[in-house]
């Protein structure tokens, strides 16, 4: 049987062996491992690209939205505004220090926070506007910027997803007061283990999140801050070194990759739309389609990795049964946890393999 896996981390170390194994060999031999050259280096090259002033390397993108958000001064018992349809980590990151998550509904548009609901959530107690650019898609960054303002509320992008991605010619990250990355090995800039940045154009902010990371102290065994364990590793720095020239090109091809999709599959399942003046960068490629339970395990039958991102919206998980949310408060987020199927994507997929996929979810509804 014919297979088409979700993704395939192991086809991209193929393509670039030569120059992973230098950088882990350069790590290995330096005898260093932990921040050090490597990681600045990294923060260096990954500021010029994105265009902001500061990047801090940090231990994941969980810990990242942690340390922003204590940069920030954003506490214990203070509200956060965020969308109810995300990776559990970007509501998590918020409860985690004492915070309360504030749900908001998504657009069935965009899978994005509805920037329209936001105003109706701020209360005294609101501090900060989570918004997440779901699936390497931008949400719409200009509205949320000038509800922030209108309100003197903090913004914090969690662009785990979506490193690349542009709204109004800029890249997504580099809006806010900071914007947070992950580097897991499957997302579009991915290491080899655990990774994550912090972006931000405010070097007060920069310095905080740089004391923090490593238990708040400047010069070791001198501690000013109760601080945290959040560093780098620089293999992973180096790595992600390697690949990250690469970047754009992974990305585009994966939106070449997308409109092919798009462009066969567009009669039978709703297709990801692409909203003007936004740069999308298909971390996942996600369909929607009433059937979606029964057309995950055809394709799987055939050998295609398909997966539900994300099976059940935040606000229903029971880690958060405390807020007391009920099905039918953000009837979107539900229905796109019904409906939401993502297909393999990667940009070392075949034009055979692409093919494969669309005929094979063709074939289904032709049933
Ligand atoms: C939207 C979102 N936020 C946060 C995270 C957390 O990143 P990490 O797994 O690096 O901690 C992820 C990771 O998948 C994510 O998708």
């Amino acid at each position: 049987m014919r297979k088409v896996p979700f993704v395939n981390l192991g086809k991209q170390y193929e393509g670039m062996k030569d120059e992973i194994d230098q950088a882990i060999s350069r790590v290995l031999k330096s005898g260093h491992f932990i921040l050090g050259e490597e990681v600045l280096r990294f923060e260096e090259e990954l500021a010029q690209s994105t265009g902001v002033k500061h990047v801090i390397g940090v231990s994941n993108g969980t810990d990242a939205l942690v340390l922003a958000f204590k940069a920030l001064g954003v506490g214990s018992g203070d509200e956060v505004i965020t969308p109810a349809f995300s990776f559990f980590a970007s509501a998590e990151a918020v409860a985690s220090w004492g915070g309360k998550p504030v749900f908001v509904d998504i657009d069935p548009e965009d899978f994005n926070i509805k920037v329209d609901r936001i105003e109706g959530k701020i209360t005294e107690k609101t501090k900060a506007i989570l918004p997440v650019h779901l699936y390497g898609n931008p949400a719409d960054m200009e509205s949320l910027m000038n509800v922030a303002q209108k309100h003197n509320l903090k913004v914090i992008e969690d662009t785990a997803q979506a490193l690349g991605a542009e709204v109004g010619g800029r890249k997504v990250g580099t809006i806010g007061d900071a914007g947070t990355i992950s580097f897991f090995p499957t997302k579009n800039l991915g290491g080899f283990g655990d990774g994550g940045a912090i972006l931000t154009n405010d070097s007060r902010i920069a310095e905080e999140v740089r004391l923090l990371r490593v238990h708040g102290a400047k010069k070791k065994y001198f501690h000013e801050k109760v601080g945290f364990n959040h560093r780098l590793d620089a293999l992973q720095a180096a790595i992600l070194r390697a690949k990250l020239p690469y970047l754009d090109g992974w990305n585009e091809k994966r939106r070449e990759i997308a409109e092919k999709y798009s462009e066969r599959l567009k009669d039978t399942v709703t297709i990801p739309s692409i909203q003007k003046g936004k740069l999308h960068i298909f971390h996942q490629y996600t369909i929607r389609t009433p059937r979606r339970n029964e057309l995950k395990e055809f394709l799987e039958e055939r050998g295609i990795g398909a997966i539900v991102n994300y099976p059940l919206p935040i606000h229903l998980q029971p880690a958060f049964s405390h807020l007391c949310h009920q099905e039918g408060d953000f009837p979107e987020s539900e229905k796109a946890s019904q409906e939401v199927l993502s297909l393999p994507i990667y940009p070392e997929m075949t034009e055979e393999e692409v093919d494969y996929v669309s005929k094979s979810v063709q074939e289904f509804f032709q049933d």
